[in-house]
């Protein structure tokens, strides 16, 4: 029988990573963080001068660069054209250009074929926007994780070191516009997904919900 897949898909900043980290780690499974494949992807097309916004110039130069994903919870780490992007991945820059790379049906086929590859014969957890819907429709388990966006911002802001609330919770809320409109694999909460508001939910008890589901299907 298949191993063990759970998807993890929601908004930006809902605790998605924290969460998936956490039952991954307490449940022995494999990691993978999809937003930072999309994110090593913009990276590179920006250090390249390639014009995010045109759509053509994007497709023309995706399928160029060598893409590394590590899948440990404890430090997956994440490598583009031999040069490790972990941290730089994470920059402003990098969070207004991502959502406009990620509409692009060329960026999504070519990550979707290294995604399936990664989650192989499962035993993973995989957190991003379409996971549920597109890229493991079979998965065992199914989440969608929401909070409220204030609270998302302050999360945000404060695991970048007191970034300013406003243009935080701004920026999430243009991700979240763009990657719920793009016609290709929109965010949307998958058929069968279990939806957890973690507005006013601890990361402890969050994790524990999505064990508990884990277990309940073993
Ligand atoms: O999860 P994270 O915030 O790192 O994702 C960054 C961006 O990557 C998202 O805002 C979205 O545009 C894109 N993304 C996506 N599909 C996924 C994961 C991320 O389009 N499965």
């Amino acid at each position: 029988s298949a191993q063990l897949v759970v998807a993890i898909d929601g908004t930006s900043g809902s605790g998605k990573s924290s969460t998936s980290r956490g039952v991954a780690a307490r449940l022995g499974l494999r990691y993978l963080d999809t937003g930072a494949m999309f994110r090593a992807v913009t990276w590179w097309l920006l250090r390249e001068g390639v014009d995010v916004h045109d759509t053509d110039a994007v497709a023309a130069r995706v399928h160029e660069p060598a893409i590394l994903v590590g899948t440990d919870p404890a430090g997956p780490g994440i490598m583009i054209d031999g040069v490790d992007v972990a941290v730089a991945i994470r920059t402003d820059e990098v969070n207004a250009a991502v959502s406009p790379v990620s509409v692009v049906p060329a960026v999504r086929s070519r990550l979707l074929e290294l995604q399936r590859d990664i989650i192989g014969s499962g035993g993973i957890v995989v957190e991003g926007r379409d996971i549920g819907s597109v890229v493991w429709p079979d998965a065992q388990v199914k989440v969608f994780l929401t909070a409220d966006p204030a609270a998302r911002a302050a999360r945000r802001a404060a695991e970048e070191g007191g970034s300013d609330l406003t243009a935080t919770e701004q920026s999430l809320l243009n991700r979240d516009q763009i990657d719920s409109g793009r016609a290709t694999a929109p965010l949307v909460r998958a058929d069968g997904a279990v939806e957890i508001d973690s507005t006013t939910a601890s990361l402890e008890e969050v994790i524990a919900q999505v064990v508990g589901l884990a277990e309940s299907v073993e």
